[in-house]
């Protein structure tokens, strides 16, 4: 029998509002701590209102490093093997002691919450809440959770290696116990966790799933069946078809984790964002190992490729899948959840009655936020090693540029971009050196949904090749040059940056002989006003940081040489605003990037 364990001091119930009370729990050892650290960081800023009291069952000492990013709001609660009210726990040789810790979790907590979750760590929360399913009509059922995967296809009896000792009705609705939500009444007056604790001690080597046989087992079907949106399971390639339903909740079920992902079978959003958070705490031992592990090599590549899915398969396991996941009697449906999210992109479907045209729709930022989770600016830019993000230099741009650049993510934007990688003259190395990347245009092509790039710089990179994108060599040291070089452009663009030599008169080049490319309503953006190469420096060329300074202050451009005067002074009426943004965007901070908006 499970003894409820010793709450602290301040571990009490979180929410005064009406409803039920709500908590959720995670349970690991030392091996999983960073993950269910991260699981938990993000269901509590899931969480703003702080309804959902959250708990960390751990069967190891929790390192001071994970306590103070947890703070005072996760309890946390170390379990020692021998502790009162642990030691019976049914153990199996070769499960992990967390394994079975979230019977005493259930256990201990169903006794202070109306109700409770309990969430396995390696699962990804995409969006949403589970106290969105506060309605839900429980009848005497206790648990409520997902179908496991193996029953998803239409298949019907699970085809789990426990499936021997299963009782009928869990055959056919047999529970994957990632997720499981659980009516703290109904659990207890059912005793659930003793019941499968006693079950796993009677009948070890029937368990061949460990706790989620024993659930079964004891609950025999009777659950209360959610849609998948609450515990998405990616195994089978069941992960590529999360863009087609958006789910809240994705579990990484099987060997290959985010974190472990050689193959890249799973969207980077998840390992990007993981990788965000240990660099955000300096977490650097499990930082290198996710970074190492992500390393893709040669045979790895040939996994990547096999996956591109040239068979069709997916679009075969979404039509298998298809029946099940637009189950209208899901209870969560009934409780009046949607159960899906909008999606942005998704696997082909064949062609419908020819209709009439739809309406284009008008896009507003409302509707664009609430799609599937995608990269920021600034995970692209970890993703692909430009400066602009806080990677290398870490010039943090990209904090800026996801906001200036999010109305256009959807639009078919036309950008030019000046400067492709680091490592060209404005480094003292030859024009003509070997280029291997266009971090900046990658990351552009990736962020924005449809998007034509011309990319422009002294080097050769030519050899890349995307059919939205166009590469221009040119070397920015003369006008004529520029002026030369834009007759092949393919304008007129939405948002032009100038990230190539940052030397003055490289950047007042640039500004005068691309603004006319420029649409109404265009940005013109130059990144490193704080640094110009000092032999590219020439005289009479202000600083354009100064320069624009100047003009701030007087609607008029001062040029040491009076025909670039006149020249930049002619376009002046047709500059709409110009900012510069100082280093850290802070107030005493040096300006480092100057934004000018085209008059509409
Ligand atoms: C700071 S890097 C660009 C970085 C890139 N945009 C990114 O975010 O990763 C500067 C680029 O400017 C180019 N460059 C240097 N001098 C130039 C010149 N005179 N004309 C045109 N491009 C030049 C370099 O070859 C180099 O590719």
């Amino acid at each position: 029998m499970i003894d409820p364990s010793p709450h602290r001091a301040g571990d009490t119930v979180a929410s005064t509002l009406a409803g039920p009370c709500w908590a959720l729990a995670v349970c690991v050892d030392a091996n999983l701590i960073w993950q269910a650290v991260f699981f938990l960081q993000r269901s509590r800023a899931n969480d703003p209102a702080g309804r959902l009291a959250h708990y960390l069952y751990c069967s190891d000492p929790v390192a001071p490093v994970y306590r103070d990013i947890l703070g005072p709001d996760v309890t946390i609660v170390e379990v020692a093997d021998d502790s009162p009210g642990f030691a019976d726990v049914g153990y199996l040789p070769y499960v992990t002691a967390a394994t079975m810790l979230r019977f005493k979790a259930l256990q201990d907590l169903t006794q202070r919450y109306d109700r409770v979750v309990y969430s396995d760590v390696d699962i990804y929360q995409r969006r949403g809440s589970f106290l969105e399913l506060d309605g839900l009509a429980w009848g005497d059922l206790a648990v409520a959770g997902v179908r496991d995967v193996s029953g998803w296809a239409g298949s019907r009896h699970a085809r789990t290696a426990d499936r021997k000792v299963l009782p009928a009705h869990a055959r056919d609705k047999y529970l994957n116990a990632g997720v499981l939500v659980v009516h703290s009444a109904n659990f207890r007056s059912r005793d659930i966790a003793n019941r499968c604790l006693s079950f796993i001690a009677a009948n070890p080597e029937d368990c061949a799933l460990a706790d989620q046989t024993a659930l079964n087992c004891v609950l025999d079907g009777a659950w209360l069946e959610l849609s998948p949106s609450w515990n998405w399971q990616t195994a089978k390639g069941h992960g590529a078809l999360c863009k087609t339903r958006n789910p809240r909740f994705v579990h990484f079920t099987g060997p290959r984790k985010p974190w472990a992902d050689k193959t890249r079978l799973h969207d980077e959003i998840y390992a990007t964002a993981m990788a965000e958070f240990l660099r955000a705490h300096a977490l650097s031992e499990p930082l290198a190992a996710l970074e190492a592990a992500l390393a893709v090599g040669g045979r790895e590549k040939r996994l990547v490729e096999k996956q591109a899915d040239p068979d069709g398969k997916l679009a075969k396991l979404l039509a298998d899948g298809t029946a099940y996941f637009d189950r209208s009697d899901f209870a969560d449906i009934a409780a009046g959840v949607a159960p899906y999210g909008d999606t942005i992109g998704g696997l082909p479907t064949p062609p419908g009655p020819a209709g009439p045209e739809p309406a284009p729709a008008a896009i507003s930022i409302h509707d664009q936020n609430k799609g599937a989770p995608r990269m920021t600016l600034t995970q692209l830019a970890a993703k692909y090693d430009s400066d602009k993000g806080f990677v290398k230099e870490a010039h943090g741009y990209t904090w800026l540029y996801d906001m200036l650049f999010f109305p256009y993510r959807n639009q078919p934007v036309r950008l030019l971009e000046m400067g492709l990688q680091i490592g060209g003259p404005e480094q003292g190395h030859s024009p003509d050196r070997e280029t291997t990347a266009l971090p900046s245009v990658s990351m552009w092509l990736e962020f924005f949904e449809s998007a034509h790039i011309t990319g422009l710089d002294i080097s050769d990179f030519s050899w890349f090749e995307n059919e939205n994108f166009q590469f221009v060599r040119c070397d920015m040291d003369a006008r004529e040059n520029i002026a030369k070089a834009a007759e092949a452009f393919a304008a007129p663009f939405d948002i032009i940056i100038d990230d190539a030599s940052h030397a003055s008169p490289h950047q007042h080049f640039g500004l005068l002989e691309t603004w006319r490319f420029l649409k109404p309503g265009g940005l013109y953006i130059i990144e490193d006003l704080h640094w110009q190469p000092r032999r590219f420096e020439r005289k009479g060329f202000p600083k354009t940081a100064n320069m624009i300074k100047e003009f701030q202050e007087t609607r008029s451009f001062k040029h040491g040489h009076p025909e670039i005067q006149d020249d930049l002074n002619a376009i002046a009426p047709e500059i709409g605003f110009a900012y510069t943004f100082p280093e850290r965007f802070r107030p005493e901070g040096r300006p480092k990037v100057a934004v000018l908006q085209k008059t509409f």
